[in-house]
Protein backbone atom coordinates (compact mmCIF):
# COMPACT_ATOMS: atom_id res chain seq x y z
CA UNK A 1 0.00 0.00 0.00
CA UNK A 2 0.92 3.35 -0.56
CA UNK A 3 0.67 5.89 2.07
CA UNK A 4 1.40 9.71 1.65
CA UNK A 5 1.74 11.01 4.98
CA UNK A 6 2.21 14.98 5.80
CA UNK A 7 3.90 15.75 8.77
CA UNK A 8 3.71 18.64 11.14
CA UNK A 9 6.07 18.53 13.78
CA UNK A 10 4.76 22.24 15.15
CA UNK A 11 6.38 23.44 18.40
CA UNK A 12 8.31 22.39 21.23
CA UNK A 13 8.24 18.99 21.83
CA UNK A 14 5.78 18.29 18.92
CA UNK A 15 9.10 18.00 17.13
CA UNK A 16 10.76 15.23 19.69
CA UNK A 17 7.80 13.00 19.56
CA UNK A 18 6.77 13.91 16.47
CA UNK A 19 10.30 12.12 14.71
CA UNK A 20 10.24 9.02 17.46
CA UNK A 21 6.37 8.18 16.02
CA UNK A 22 7.59 8.55 12.23
CA UNK A 23 10.77 6.36 13.01
CA UNK A 24 7.95 3.87 14.59
CA UNK A 25 5.88 4.38 10.87
CA UNK A 26 8.99 3.43 8.71
CA UNK A 27 9.86 0.38 10.43
CA UNK A 28 5.84 -0.41 10.14
CA UNK A 29 6.37 0.16 6.45
CA UNK A 30 9.66 -1.94 6.20
CA UNK A 31 7.66 -4.47 8.07
CA UNK A 32 4.70 -4.94 6.44
CA UNK A 33 6.04 -3.56 2.51
CA UNK A 34 4.44 -0.54 1.98
CA UNK A 35 5.67 2.74 0.66
CA UNK A 36 5.83 5.45 2.57
CA UNK A 37 5.90 8.84 0.77
CA UNK A 38 6.67 11.90 3.71
CA UNK A 39 6.20 14.97 3.22
CA UNK A 40 7.13 17.82 5.99
CA UNK A 41 5.20 21.46 6.43
CA UNK A 42 4.88 24.14 9.00
CA UNK A 43 1.86 24.55 11.35
CA UNK A 44 1.92 26.76 14.42
CA UNK A 45 4.72 29.11 15.79
CA UNK A 46 6.83 27.85 13.82
CA UNK A 47 5.25 28.91 10.81
CA UNK A 48 3.95 32.27 12.35
CA UNK A 49 8.70 32.59 12.69
CA UNK A 50 9.33 31.54 8.98
CA UNK A 51 5.85 32.74 7.30
CA UNK A 52 3.66 35.27 9.46
CA UNK A 53 0.57 32.97 9.88
CA UNK A 54 0.16 29.84 11.88
CA UNK A 55 -1.52 28.17 9.39
CA UNK A 56 -0.08 28.61 5.67
CA UNK A 57 -1.46 28.39 2.49
CA UNK A 58 1.30 25.48 1.51
CA UNK A 59 0.47 23.79 4.49
CA UNK A 60 -3.55 23.62 3.78
CA UNK A 61 -2.67 22.76 0.64
CA UNK A 62 -0.52 19.53 1.48
CA UNK A 63 -2.89 18.37 4.27
CA UNK A 64 -5.87 18.41 1.50
CA UNK A 65 -3.69 16.31 -0.96
CA UNK A 66 -2.18 13.79 1.74
CA UNK A 67 -3.58 10.54 2.33
CA UNK A 68 -3.15 11.56 6.17
CA UNK A 69 -1.36 14.31 8.27
CA UNK A 70 0.33 13.18 11.48
CA UNK A 71 1.01 15.95 13.97
CA UNK A 72 3.11 17.27 17.08
CA UNK A 73 1.88 19.88 18.92
CA UNK A 74 1.59 23.91 18.47
CA UNK A 75 2.11 26.88 20.84
CA UNK A 76 5.33 28.86 22.14
CA UNK A 77 5.59 31.22 25.05
CA UNK A 78 6.32 34.02 23.06
CA UNK A 79 3.22 34.29 21.60
CA UNK A 80 1.28 34.40 24.76
CA UNK A 81 0.37 37.92 25.01
CA UNK A 82 -0.65 37.62 21.20
CA UNK A 83 -4.57 37.74 20.12
CA UNK A 84 -6.44 34.27 19.42
CA UNK A 85 -6.40 35.26 15.83
CA UNK A 86 -3.02 35.19 15.32
CA UNK A 87 -1.51 32.83 17.86
CA UNK A 88 -0.09 29.38 16.91
CA UNK A 89 -3.06 27.18 18.39
CA UNK A 90 -5.15 29.23 15.71
CA UNK A 91 -2.94 26.80 13.24
CA UNK A 92 -4.56 24.38 14.64
CA UNK A 93 -7.99 24.80 14.14
CA UNK A 94 -7.55 26.29 10.89
CA UNK A 95 -6.27 22.48 9.67
CA UNK A 96 -8.93 20.82 12.05
CA UNK A 97 -11.57 23.08 10.47
CA UNK A 98 -10.17 22.52 6.80
CA UNK A 99 -9.73 19.22 6.93
CA UNK A 100 -13.31 18.98 7.66
CA UNK A 101 -12.35 16.40 10.62
CA UNK A 102 -15.55 16.95 12.94
CA UNK A 103 -14.75 13.92 15.38
CA UNK A 104 -11.89 13.51 17.24
CA UNK A 105 -11.24 10.29 19.09
CA UNK A 106 -9.12 9.79 21.83
CA UNK A 107 -8.89 6.77 23.60
CA UNK A 108 -8.34 6.54 27.30
CA UNK A 109 -7.23 2.93 28.80
CA UNK A 110 -4.97 1.76 31.11
CA UNK A 111 -1.89 -0.27 31.74
CA UNK A 112 -0.85 -2.70 33.99
CA UNK A 113 2.25 -1.39 33.78
CA UNK A 114 1.68 2.28 34.58
CA UNK A 115 -1.13 1.83 37.43
CA UNK A 116 1.04 3.47 39.84
CA UNK A 117 1.63 6.19 37.92
CA UNK A 118 -2.00 7.78 38.03
CA UNK A 119 -2.51 9.51 41.45
CA UNK A 120 -5.93 7.92 41.72
CA UNK A 121 -5.78 3.90 43.01
CA UNK A 122 -5.04 1.32 41.15
CA UNK A 123 -8.23 -0.47 41.63
CA UNK A 124 -10.32 2.52 40.25
CA UNK A 125 -7.83 2.66 37.40
CA UNK A 126 -7.12 -0.59 36.42
CA UNK A 127 -9.69 -1.96 33.35
CA UNK A 128 -10.26 1.40 32.60
CA UNK A 129 -10.75 1.34 28.49
CA UNK A 130 -13.12 4.38 27.24
CA UNK A 131 -13.07 6.60 23.87
CA UNK A 132 -13.65 10.22 24.31
CA UNK A 133 -15.29 11.47 21.07
CA UNK A 134 -14.93 15.19 20.85
CA UNK A 135 -16.83 17.19 18.58
CA UNK A 136 -13.89 18.92 16.98
CA UNK A 137 -15.13 21.29 13.95
CA UNK A 138 -18.04 23.42 16.33
CA UNK A 139 -18.60 25.29 19.29
CA UNK A 140 -17.05 27.90 21.15
CA UNK A 141 -13.95 27.39 19.23
CA UNK A 142 -15.20 28.92 16.16
CA UNK A 143 -18.47 30.71 16.83
CA UNK A 144 -19.24 34.07 16.14
CA UNK A 145 -19.32 37.14 17.37
CA UNK A 146 -16.10 37.15 19.18
CA UNK A 147 -13.79 39.33 20.38
CA UNK A 148 -13.11 41.51 23.17
CA UNK A 149 -14.54 45.36 22.54
CA UNK A 150 -13.03 48.61 23.86
CA UNK A 151 -15.74 51.07 22.51
CA UNK A 152 -18.00 50.73 25.63
CA UNK A 153 -17.43 52.29 29.26
CA UNK A 154 -15.04 49.05 30.02
CA UNK A 155 -14.10 46.39 28.48
CA UNK A 156 -16.14 43.65 27.14
CA UNK A 157 -15.31 40.02 25.56
CA UNK A 158 -17.39 37.79 23.86
CA UNK A 159 -17.28 34.18 23.04
CA UNK A 160 -20.19 32.50 21.16
CA UNK A 161 -21.52 28.88 21.80
CA UNK A 162 -23.76 27.71 18.78
CA UNK A 163 -24.65 24.33 17.01
CA UNK A 164 -26.87 23.63 14.06
CA UNK A 165 -28.70 20.17 14.06
CA UNK A 166 -26.55 18.26 11.51
CA UNK A 167 -23.26 19.24 13.38
CA UNK A 168 -24.64 17.16 16.33
CA UNK A 169 -26.06 14.94 14.29
CA UNK A 170 -22.84 13.52 12.49
CA UNK A 171 -20.85 13.70 15.90
CA UNK A 172 -23.59 11.47 17.75
CA UNK A 173 -23.61 8.67 14.77
CA UNK A 174 -19.58 8.32 15.05
CA UNK A 175 -20.02 8.26 18.60
CA UNK A 176 -22.78 5.25 18.10
CA UNK A 177 -21.02 3.58 15.54
CA UNK A 178 -17.82 3.07 17.44
CA UNK A 179 -19.98 2.04 20.89
CA UNK A 180 -21.28 -0.41 18.45
CA UNK A 181 -17.84 -2.23 17.75
CA UNK A 182 -16.86 -2.27 21.63
CA UNK A 183 -19.34 -2.55 24.82
CA UNK A 184 -22.65 -0.99 22.94
CA UNK A 185 -22.84 1.52 25.65
CA UNK A 186 -22.70 5.75 24.69
CA UNK A 187 -23.01 8.47 27.32
CA UNK A 188 -23.53 11.95 25.98
CA UNK A 189 -22.42 14.85 28.22
CA UNK A 190 -24.17 18.64 28.17
CA UNK A 191 -24.91 21.25 30.08
CA UNK A 192 -28.63 20.97 29.33
CA UNK A 193 -29.93 22.40 32.61
CA UNK A 194 -28.38 26.10 31.77
CA UNK A 195 -27.16 25.79 27.78
CA UNK A 196 -29.52 25.66 24.65
CA UNK A 197 -27.07 24.56 22.77
CA UNK A 198 -27.49 21.67 24.98
CA UNK A 199 -30.78 21.56 25.04
CA UNK A 200 -30.59 20.93 20.75
CA UNK A 201 -27.67 18.59 21.81
CA UNK A 202 -29.86 16.29 23.82
CA UNK A 203 -32.67 15.98 21.98
CA UNK A 204 -30.71 15.39 18.44
CA UNK A 205 -29.00 12.54 20.32
CA UNK A 206 -32.09 11.12 21.19
CA UNK A 207 -33.60 11.13 18.26
CA UNK A 208 -30.49 9.57 16.74
CA UNK A 209 -30.23 6.92 19.54
CA UNK A 210 -33.38 5.35 17.68
CA UNK A 211 -31.43 3.99 14.93
CA UNK A 212 -29.03 2.47 17.69
CA UNK A 213 -31.38 0.37 19.44
CA UNK A 214 -28.74 -2.15 20.52
CA UNK A 215 -26.53 0.55 21.69
CA UNK A 216 -27.33 1.67 25.68
CA UNK A 217 -27.33 5.21 25.64
CA UNK A 218 -27.14 7.83 29.16
CA UNK A 219 -26.95 11.44 29.54
CA UNK A 220 -24.46 12.86 32.19
CA UNK A 221 -24.74 16.71 32.79
CA UNK A 222 -20.32 18.07 32.46
CA UNK A 223 -19.87 18.87 35.91
CA UNK A 224 -21.20 15.18 37.06
CA UNK A 225 -19.25 13.67 34.41
CA UNK A 226 -15.93 15.55 35.64
CA UNK A 227 -16.80 14.19 38.91
CA UNK A 228 -18.00 10.55 37.42
CA UNK A 229 -14.26 10.78 35.59
CA UNK A 230 -12.17 10.34 38.63
CA UNK A 231 -14.75 8.65 40.78
CA UNK A 232 -16.05 5.76 38.64
CA UNK A 233 -13.86 5.84 35.14
CA UNK A 234 -15.16 2.16 34.29
CA UNK A 235 -18.72 3.10 33.82
CA UNK A 236 -17.11 4.52 30.50
CA UNK A 237 -17.55 3.05 27.16
CA UNK A 238 -17.72 5.71 24.66
CA UNK A 239 -18.17 9.03 25.71
CA UNK A 240 -19.41 12.22 23.09
CA UNK A 241 -19.64 15.54 23.62
CA UNK A 242 -18.92 19.17 22.27
CA UNK A 243 -15.80 20.74 21.70
CA UNK A 244 -14.61 22.47 24.40
CA UNK A 245 -16.41 19.91 27.66
CA UNK A 246 -14.47 17.18 25.51
CA UNK A 247 -11.15 19.20 25.21
CA UNK A 248 -11.24 19.85 29.29
CA UNK A 249 -12.73 16.20 30.07
CA UNK A 250 -9.84 14.52 28.20
CA UNK A 251 -6.93 16.21 29.83
CA UNK A 252 -8.36 14.89 33.37
CA UNK A 253 -8.70 11.68 31.76
CA UNK A 254 -5.45 11.61 30.99
CA UNK A 255 -4.81 10.93 34.50
CA UNK A 256 -6.45 7.66 34.34
CA UNK A 257 -3.87 6.57 32.05
CA UNK A 258 -1.12 7.64 33.78
CA UNK A 259 -0.17 10.52 31.81
CA UNK A 260 -1.12 12.83 29.33
CA UNK A 261 1.99 11.74 27.24
CA UNK A 262 0.16 8.13 26.66
CA UNK A 263 -2.93 9.82 24.54
CA UNK A 264 -3.07 9.70 21.37
CA UNK A 265 -5.95 11.19 19.32
CA UNK A 266 -7.75 10.41 15.66
CA UNK A 267 -9.46 13.42 14.35
CA UNK A 268 -11.96 11.93 11.09
CA UNK A 269 -14.60 13.64 9.06
CA UNK A 270 -15.63 12.61 5.58
CA UNK A 271 -14.75 9.15 4.02
CA UNK A 272 -12.77 9.05 1.07
CA UNK A 273 -14.26 7.39 -2.10
CA UNK A 274 -12.17 4.02 -1.02
CA UNK A 275 -14.00 4.03 2.35
CA UNK A 276 -11.22 5.48 4.01
CA UNK A 277 -11.29 8.11 6.78
CA UNK A 278 -9.52 11.46 5.57
CA UNK A 279 -7.46 12.08 9.33
CA UNK A 280 -5.30 14.23 11.59
CA UNK A 281 -3.59 12.04 14.04
CA UNK A 282 -1.92 13.94 16.73
CA UNK A 283 -1.09 13.47 20.65
CA UNK A 284 -3.79 15.00 23.11
CA UNK A 285 -0.57 17.02 24.70
CA UNK A 286 0.53 20.29 24.20
CA UNK A 287 4.08 21.73 23.11
CA UNK A 288 5.51 21.61 26.94
CA UNK A 289 7.92 24.60 26.41
CA UNK A 290 9.26 24.13 29.86
CA UNK A 291 10.55 20.44 28.70
CA UNK A 292 11.18 21.47 24.76
CA UNK A 293 14.85 20.39 23.68
CA UNK A 294 15.56 18.10 26.49
CA UNK A 295 15.09 14.57 24.39
CA UNK A 296 12.73 14.44 27.96
CA UNK A 297 8.93 14.04 26.07
CA UNK A 298 6.87 10.85 26.18
CA UNK A 299 6.29 10.17 22.90
CA UNK A 300 3.86 7.24 23.37
CA UNK A 301 1.14 9.67 22.36
CA UNK A 302 2.54 10.09 19.44
CA UNK A 303 3.38 6.87 18.91
CA UNK A 304 -0.55 5.67 19.54
CA UNK A 305 -1.64 8.01 16.50
CA UNK A 306 0.08 6.31 14.68
CA UNK A 307 -1.43 3.05 15.01
CA UNK A 308 -4.80 5.13 14.65
CA UNK A 309 -3.60 5.94 11.59
CA UNK A 310 -2.68 2.64 10.53
CA UNK A 311 -6.28 1.64 11.49
CA UNK A 312 -8.77 4.69 10.60
CA UNK A 313 -6.95 5.73 7.78
CA UNK A 314 -5.35 2.67 5.89
CA UNK A 315 -7.60 0.31 7.34
CA UNK A 316 -4.24 -1.97 8.22
CA UNK A 317 -5.66 -2.88 11.84
CA UNK A 318 -2.69 -5.63 12.41
CA UNK A 319 -0.35 -2.80 11.89
CA UNK A 320 -1.91 -0.75 14.12
CA UNK A 321 -1.86 -3.79 16.50
CA UNK A 322 1.76 -4.14 16.12
CA UNK A 323 1.95 -0.84 17.20
CA UNK A 324 -0.16 -1.56 20.27
CA UNK A 325 1.61 -4.24 21.26
CA UNK A 326 5.17 -2.84 21.20
CA UNK A 327 4.10 -0.25 23.16
CA UNK A 328 2.66 -2.25 25.75
CA UNK A 329 6.37 -4.51 25.97
CA UNK A 330 8.01 -1.64 26.19
CA UNK A 331 5.65 0.11 29.23
CA UNK A 332 5.88 -3.67 31.05
CA UNK A 333 10.14 -3.31 29.95
CA UNK A 334 9.92 -0.01 32.32
CA UNK A 335 11.80 2.01 29.18
CA UNK A 336 9.74 5.11 29.95
CA UNK A 337 9.91 8.75 30.31
CA UNK A 338 10.16 10.86 33.59
CA UNK A 339 6.67 11.92 33.85
CA UNK A 340 5.74 7.84 33.96
CA UNK A 341 8.42 7.18 36.24
CA UNK A 342 9.24 9.22 39.55
CA UNK A 343 11.94 7.16 40.98
CA UNK A 344 14.60 5.36 38.81
CA UNK A 345 16.44 6.53 36.07
CA UNK A 346 13.79 7.85 33.05
CA UNK A 347 14.46 6.70 29.67
CA UNK A 348 14.88 9.23 27.24
CA UNK A 349 12.37 10.27 24.00
CA UNK A 350 14.46 8.74 21.96
CA UNK A 351 15.34 5.55 23.78
CA UNK A 352 11.89 4.96 24.24
CA UNK A 353 10.61 5.45 20.16
CA UNK A 354 13.73 3.14 19.50
CA UNK A 355 12.56 0.77 22.00
CA UNK A 356 9.33 0.59 20.57
CA UNK A 357 10.72 0.13 16.83
CA UNK A 358 12.93 -2.89 18.45
CA UNK A 359 10.30 -4.79 19.70
CA UNK A 360 8.27 -4.47 16.50
C1 LIG B 1 -6.10 19.98 22.41
C2 LIG B 1 -5.42 21.29 22.69
C3 LIG B 1 -5.89 22.32 21.66
C4 LIG B 1 -7.39 22.48 21.82
C5 LIG B 1 -5.17 23.67 21.74
C6 LIG B 1 -3.68 23.54 21.60
C7 LIG B 1 -5.71 24.65 20.74
O1 LIG B 1 -5.66 21.69 24.00
O2 LIG B 1 -5.97 19.47 21.28
O3 LIG B 1 -6.73 19.45 23.32
O4 LIG B 1 -7.86 23.23 22.69
O5 LIG B 1 -8.12 21.86 21.04
MG1 LIG C 1 -6.65 20.25 25.18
Amino acid sequence: MNLNILVLPGDGIGTEVTAEAVRVLEVVCQKWGHTLNLKDALLGGIAIHKTGTPFPAETEKLALEADAVLMGAVGLPEFDEWPPEKRPERGLLGIRKAMGVFANLRPVRSYKALLDSSPLKNHLVDGVDMIIVRELNGGIYYGTPRGIYTDGPEPRAVNTMAYTQSEIDRVTRMGFELARKRRKKLTSVDKSNVLETSQLWRRVVVEVAKDYPDVELDHLLVDNCAMQLVLNPKRFDVLVTENMFGDILSDEGAILAGSIGMLPSASIGAKKPNGAWTGLYEPVHGSAPDIAGQNKANPFGAIGSVAALLEYSFGLVEEAAAVNRATEAVLTSGRVTADLKPAGTPATTQQVGEAVCQAL
